[in-house]
């Protein structure tokens, strides 16, 4: 399973790849806009920051608009994915984008026959949004796993990236599920090494060395 970052955040980037297991990063205009800053300079630098896949969202909402879009930001670097939101235009956009070598990130996904038509569209990637399906009392996650059936089913090669995620337990469930990718904000990413008997644990052990003679 693959672990992005689903960040703007310079330093968070530069924090989580120090642990060594950064595979790529997604972002949204969301989170650009809490950088303040241009994301004509900023895309740039993630792109020397980050060695795998990097999201990056059109805004237009007309095929012809985000296609534009979509081969600027493309242009940036050979490792941009096209985020692309799940509407009927965005799916004509994918198909095109697809023909022309762009990958896409199908994002916004609510359901798993949004996902079905993402795939058959030939989207790279498909973003189901686990929290905010949580947040309005629905279990996120079984969007997950039917997404997973019918890309096994059909033999779908699009991956699925579990996003919107709120804590490690989403994180445990989506491996389990076998989707391919989380993307994990770093408030997340930093909780999921830590264990509070790994911690008194390696304290008892560091102690105890203490009174092994020498
Ligand atoms: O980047 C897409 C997704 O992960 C957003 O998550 O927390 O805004 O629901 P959130």
């Amino acid at each position: 399973m693959k672990f992005f970052l689903d960040t703007a955040d310079i330093e968070e980037i530069k924090r989580a790849k120090a642990l060594g297991i950064l595979d790529g990063l997604t972002t949204n205009p969301s989170l650009v806009s809490k950088t303040g800053r241009k994301f004509s300079e900023l895309l740039p630098e993630l792109v020397t920051l980050v060695d795998g896949p990097i999201s990056a969202e059109v805004i237009a909402t007309d095929t012809a608009g985000m296609i534009k879009e979509a081969e600027a930001l493309a242009a940036v670097a050979p490792n941009i994915v096209i985020k692309i939101p799940l509407i009927p235009d965005g799916l004509v956009a994918t198909r095109v984008l697809k023909s022309k070598g762009i990958k896409t990130n199908v994002t916004l996904c609510f359901n798993a026959l949004q996902a079905l038509l993402a795939a058959k569209a030939g989207a790279t990637y498909v973003s189901p949004f686990i929290g905010r399906l949580d947040d309005i009392g629905h279990v996120g996650m079984d969007v997950v796993s039917d997404i997973k059936t019918i890309f096994t089913n059909y033999k779908f090669t699009t991956q699925i990236i579990v996003a919107s995620i709120r804590h490690p337990l989403h994180v445990l469930e989506a491996a389990l599920i076998g989707a391919d990718i989380a993307t994990i904000p770093f408030s997340v990413f930093d909780k999921l090494v830590s264990h509070p008997l790994t911690d008194k644990g390696l304290k008892r052990f560091l102690d105890d060395w203490k009174k092994v003679p020498r």
